[in-house]
């Protein structure tokens, strides 16, 4: 029996064979959860679409499916909305989402973006010089955290070492569920305890900005109106949340699974360092091979028949996007990482109203990184077994062992 709800899946099982499977028997598929729901009166399980055309149609038809409820489950069991629900972008469905994500939006202009750039390179190529010099280390956490890191850095005006603990404390909320972050305490709280502390993170910045403004997120976001009316405190607070994790989580997860693909596939490894000029193309085939955010949950406002399944409304559907990415259907042989695909319409980053409003960061990030590597002409080799995250939200990597070189004619 498939269960997508299992984490042992997603740590030691294979999902992608799980995904093939659904594709092909049970497009539709109701994946029960065993009855335990939090208020009592919700449905124990959740449908899930593994389609690519099913999952973008879901994606678009935002009215049919919508995001009040929370995109992560959890709140999948409840009836009850989460309780971010309509503000914070993720959680929200238009016209308020629409509203919000126009002045979220002005914190992602070119500006703040080029200073995100410059702050990112520093950080990567200051990483990447520590793990050459050490001819390897774990590249999950020598290197990947300089990521988001350099983009908080910029984005809510830290200094490195604020934004690295803040990564940490959005790593242990999403990943609550993996031994890693909660060795001392169990995993319920862990997650309210890096909630709390977040929050409490954002309160001081809200404060310090507020005495003195500066062109940050929070910022931005304390002098955001809505048809005439300020950003409440709560709208600050839980937007500022959603860009730090939607900006933490995903990125390093996505750089160590690519160094990943480029271990398992050597070839499409020396067909970027040999042509530089596919880094576009081999960007994008990152994006749709890593699919970090394996799935977005939506609830159903109506009933609705798809494939002769009967969703009705107030179920949860959850869209895989992982699935998705690898549709025999929309993608030729979709288990060859291929650094020349194209065309690739992957929807790593969703679509439609909600579609990631960091991906133009995301991609900065990402093409950084490769093209460092590709400058240095850094080679890496599998330097002991790496270690999946406890989740099925985000695919990542919490340890990835690698041997670092450098080509002789690159040095
Ligand atoms: C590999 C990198 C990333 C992936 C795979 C990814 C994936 C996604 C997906 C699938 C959504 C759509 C959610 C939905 O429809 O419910 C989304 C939304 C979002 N992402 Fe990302 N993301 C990435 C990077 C980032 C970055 C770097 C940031 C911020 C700095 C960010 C912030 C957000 C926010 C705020 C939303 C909500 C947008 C809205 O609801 O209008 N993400 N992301």
């Amino acid at each position: 029996m498939i269960d997508l709800a299992d984490l042992d899946l997603f740590t030691d099982g294979d999902p992608h064979e799980a995904w093939r499977v659904l594709r092909r028997d049970r497009p539709v598929h109701w994946n029960a959860t065993g009855g335990d729901t939090a208020s009592g009166v919700g449905p124990s399980g959740f449908w899930a679409l593994t389609r690519y055309q099913d999952v973008h149609d879901a994606y678009v038809d935002a009215g049919l499916f919508s995001s009040r409820w929370g995109t992560v489950m959890g709140g999948s069991h409840r009836r009850d909305a989460d309780s971010a629900s309509g503000r914070m972008l993720i959680a929200s469905d238009d016209p308020q989402h629409r509203l919000m994500r126009q002045q979220v939006h002005r914190a992602f202009l070119p500006a703040l973006m080029d200073r995100a750039r410059r702050v990112v390179r520093d950080y990567v190529n200051a990483a990447l010089d520590r793990v050459l010099k050490d001819g390897g280390g774990d590249f999950a956490t020598d290197v990947a955290p300089e990521l988001p890191a350099g983009l908080l850095a910029a984005m809510f005006g830290l200094e490195r070492r604020d934004a690295l603990h803040l990564l940490a404390l959005t790593r242990s909320m999403i990943g609550f569920q993996d031994p890693r972050y909660h060795s001392d305490s169990t995993p319920p709280a862990v997650l309210v305890s890096s909630q709390v502390e977040i929050f409490d993170v954002m309160m001081d910045l809200m404060e310090t900005r507020r005495r003195a403004p500066s062109d940050d997120l929070v910022s931005i976001l304390l002098g955001a109106s809505i048809n005439g009316r300020r950003f409440t405190e709560d709208e600050v607070l839980y937007n500022c949340l959603n860009v730090a994790v939607g900006g933490n989580e995903t990125t390093p997860f996505t750089a160590s699974a690519a160094v990943q693909a480029f271990m398992d596939f050597p070839d499409q490894a020396q067909r970027l360092l040999d042509d530089g000029g596919l880094l576009p193309t081999a960007v994008e085939e990152i994006f749709r091979w890593t699919s970090t955010n394996a799935y977005v949950q939506r609830v159903a406002t109506r009933d609705v028949e798809l494939h002769g399944q009967l969703i009705r409304a107030g179920d949860p559907v959850t869209l895989w996007n992982a699935s998705a990415n690898r549709d025999e259907e929309k993608f030729p042989n979709p288990d060859r990482f291929d650094v020349r695909r194209t065309p690739n319409r992957h929807i790593a980053f969703g679509v439609g109203v909600h579609r990631c409003i960091g991906m133009g960061a995301a991609q900065m990030e990402i093409a950084l990184l490769l093209k460092e590597i590709v400058r240095r002409g850094i080679t890496f080799e599998p330097a002991g077994p790496p270690a999946r995250l406890r989740s099925n939200f985000m695919l990542g990597l919490t340890c990835l062992p690698v041997h670092a070189t450098v080509a002789q004619d690159a040095s």
